[in-house]
């Protein structure tokens, strides 16, 4: 008897493991695991979800339309030109299945975000790394792994786990390099807390005048919901239609919606949001290299990549934040074995991280 085979490549892909969120034994943690916002969700937020609440027994507008266009009001795009999805992931997901099958290449950097490659596979691609260089994605070395199948390039920018970005120039030197039939991707999850730091770019200005150009945002990071599930994507006309074709026609919930639009215009939140942040990744930053760490250079978003001296160094760190609580996140799947990465939270808690690895130092050095 024959049993039920899935499509070729699918049983090839390790499945996505998420942040841990329990200690065993442990009532209280300090969950630093998958940089959630060290806020949760703004009260506007909550309150538009319990709203929502209450006529939840009707189908959403797929269209997403206020929030489309608050997001297009406030960029200054074209409504009909911006995707919602739940979570980028899922934009990440469509631009595969639309654009990518057997045969097909799919290229990112070296430590790239994970859901590049596992999106590939489902859609029967071959996924591609480049190498790359200090930590950070390498522009030549992405156009060098070009090939005549690759059909998407898929950019975080900053790139999560390691905090590194491409400056503008960079990001223009790749797009130029690329074939027009080449998509380029600029994955914008942690934007919000980089826009405006001198020469970052959020791809958005290029998406404006390409045929071939994406920007991915999302509302898990700053706006606090990973839980609803929400993301968006800006893409050309004809892109924004075809992924409109394949995507589930509800695929964003009514309270996703709601506690999305209430989160987008309680700005005075995401301002207070990012000014904790800038405070306290520099903090962190400099205070793990004063313990002698490596923490890379020009890392920005709302996260540090720590490097130890090697693996078991980085598995002993890892269980010693736990013994004290705090839960930060392995990056062996990202090839980074003897890194951590940690999600800044609230003042307390990065005091807290930050008195444990001193101590882990102190003890192991
Ligand atoms: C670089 C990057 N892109 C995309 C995502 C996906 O976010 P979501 O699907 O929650 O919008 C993440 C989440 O960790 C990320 O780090």
């Amino acid at each position: 008897m024959s049993t039920p085979e899935p499509q070729p490549g699918i049983m090839a892909i390790a499945p996505y493991k998420g942040g841990e969120s329990k200690i065993a034994g442990a009532e209280k943690v300090i969950k630093l695991s998958s940089n959630e916002g060290a806020f949760g969700p703004s009260p506007a937020a909550v309150e538009a979800m319990a709203e929502a609440a209450k006529s939840i027994h009707r189908y959403p507008d797929g269209h997403s339309p206020e929030l489309r266009q608050a997001i297009a009001d406030r960029y200054g795009l074209a409504p009909s030109r911006i995707v919602l999805g739940a979570g980028s992931d899922e934009i990440i997901n469509l631009l595969c299945q639309a654009y990518v099958g057997p045969g097909d290449e799919v290229l990112y950097s070296e430590h790239g975000f994970l859901m590049y490659g596992i999106s590939a596979m489902a859609a029967g691609a071959t996924p591609v790394k480049a190498p790359e260089t200090d930590l950070k994605a390498d522009v030549q070395n992405l156009l060098a792994a070009v090939t005549d199948k690759t059909r998407l390039v898929f950019v975080a920018n900053p790139n999560n786990p390691t905090g590194t970005y491409l400056t503008e120039d960079e990001m223009a030197t790749l797009r130029d390099g690329l074939r027009d039939d080449i998509i380029l991707v600029i994955d914008g999850a942690y934007a919000e807390y980089v826009v405006g730091t001198p020469g970052y770019t959020d791809g958005m200005a290029m998406v404006h005048d390409a045929d071939n150009v994406v920007m991915t945002r999302t509302f898990s990071k700053m706006y606090g919901l990973g839980g609803a599930r929400l993301g968006w994507g800006y893409m050309p006309e004809d892109m924004a239609s075809v992924l409109n074709r394949i995507r589930g026609p509800f695929n964003v919930s009514v309270p996703a919606q709601a506690a999305g639009l209430a989160a987008f215009n309680d700005t005075a939140f995401t301002e207070m949001s990012r000014a904790h942040n800038d405070e306290w990744l520099k903090r962190t930053q400099d205070a793990l290299r004063q313990l002698g760490l490596f923490v890379p250079q020009d890392g920005v978003g709302n996260f540090v990549l720590v490097r130890f001296t090697d693996e078991a160094t980085a598995e002993a760190a890892d269980e010693h934040l736990k013994s004290r609580g705090i839960i930060a996140r392995r990056v062996a799947g990202y090839g980074l074995p003897d890194c951590l990465r940690i999600t800044i939270g609230k003042a307390d808690e990065m005091e807290a991280v930050i008195a444990a690895l001193r101590d882990f130092m102190g003890a192991n050095t």
